[in-house]
């Protein structure tokens, strides 16, 4: 059995909101296919992660507001956390990003990215960044993520 890690912090809605999507889209993809057993979706907050959680993850989705121009305090405190246990162990691995955002978001993607370079973690997909409102075809994006993953996961192509 694959899993599948989308690991997130927020203190407010929008990015939980985001990680929830990611979440429905990634079971909804599953049950279509009827691969439920095939991988397992672990949702975390990042004060709740750890590095053997992505030890053990065969691709990753992080989600995270941007504050200050940078990824969350939280996302950088799991960041910081897992960099070195997983140094040389998860390299290749798939992920993608998505960022909660007032105005802006390239500076939580930006920060992110650099970071799970130097892990070197694949990026799978283009990192979704949501200024103001989470719209309708935000979330759709979200859930599109979250199938993708799941379903190549299941498939043994992500
Ligand atoms: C302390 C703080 C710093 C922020 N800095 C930025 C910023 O640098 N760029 C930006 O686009 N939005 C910034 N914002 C706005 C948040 O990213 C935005 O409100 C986002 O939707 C928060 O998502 P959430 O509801 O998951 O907390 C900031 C918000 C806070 C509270």
């Amino acid at each position: 059995m694959k899993t599948l890690l989308i690991v997130f912090h927020t203190h407010g809605v929008k990015t939980a909101r985001m990680a929830d999507a990611v979440a429905r889209g990634a079971r909804a993809a599953l049950r279509e296919a009827e691969s439920e057993d095939a991988v397992r979706i672990v949702v975390k907050r990042c004060a709740e992660a750890g590095a053997e959680d992505v030890l053990g993850a065969d691709a990753l989705i992080l989600g995270t507001p941007e504050n200050f121009g940078y990824m969350s305090g939280m996302m950088k405190d799991f960041l910081e956390r897992v960099f070195y246990p997983c140094e040389g162990k998860v390299e290749g691995r798939p992920y993608a990003l998505f960022v909660g955002a007032g105005q802006d978001g390239s500076g939580a993607q930006t920060s992110v990215e650099r970071i799970v370079t130097g892990l070197r973690l694949r990026k799978a997909h283009e990192a979704i960044v949501c200024v103001q409102a989470l719209t309708p075809a935000i979330a759709e994006a979200c859930e599109t993520l979250g199938a993708t993953f799941a379903a190549g996961l299941a498939i043994g192509t992500m």
